[in-house]
């Protein structure tokens, strides 16, 4: 991918409990969705991914690409109403939950969704995943999406798995 790629932690990847930090600038709805695409193929279910970043900045596209890499076959669009999507698994593929917290105003309101069963259960994708950090698991993925000029988008991807250390990302 022509995505530029920036790694400041390359020295020990997938040591556990030390964060990996990578940095994606991508071109293009395309571009996101491939970096999405990557990260997925270490994604396992009980891993929670959080993507953060304002209105339009790409956070479905993210969330499309890993879910393409993870298999799912249906569409992949914003639960803004039904709050979470679920994608079936298919034989041998990973059951996904897909939240949208934009319109969810408590913690427990995310909870009555049953957030810890399918965060347990499934690869649980979060939409505004910044909104209640006192609920999510504490070994999340991270994703923050910055709005560039045009269709520029900073991705920031943390985590301490090997899902982010193994992201493709030369130092630099
Ligand atoms: N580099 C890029 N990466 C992702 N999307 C891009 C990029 N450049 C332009 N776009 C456009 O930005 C929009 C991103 O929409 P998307 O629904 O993924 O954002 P979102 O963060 O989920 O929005 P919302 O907050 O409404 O849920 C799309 O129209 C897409 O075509
Ligand atoms: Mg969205």
């Amino acid at each position: 991918m022509s995505a530029h790629i920036h790694s400041d932690t390359p020295a020990h990847p997938g040591q556990p409990g030390r964060p990996e930090r990578r940095t994606f600038e991508t071109d293009g709805p395309g571009q996101t969705a491939r970096v999405g695409r990557q990260l997925a193929t270490a994604l396992e279910p009980g891993d929670t991914v959080l993507v953060a970043g304002d209105l339009g900045a790409g956070k479905t596209c993210f969330i499309q690409g890993i879910c393409a890499g993870l298999g799912v076959g249906e569409p992949v669009t914003s639960p803004t109403f039904t709050l979470v999507n679920e994608y079936d698994g298919q034989p041998g593929r990973v059951p996904v939950a897909h939240f949208d917290l934009y319109r969810l105003d408590s913690p427990d309101a995310v909870l009555e969704l049953g957030f810890d069963e399918y965060a347990d259960t499934c690869v649980c994708l979060v939409e505004w995943g910044d909104r209640f950090p006192e609920i999510m698991p504490s070994d999340a993925i991270t994703v923050h999406i910055e709005i560039g000029d045009g269709t520029r988008r900073m991705l920031e991807i943390t985590g301490a798995g090997k899902a982010v250390a193994g992201l493709e990302g030369a130092a630099c």
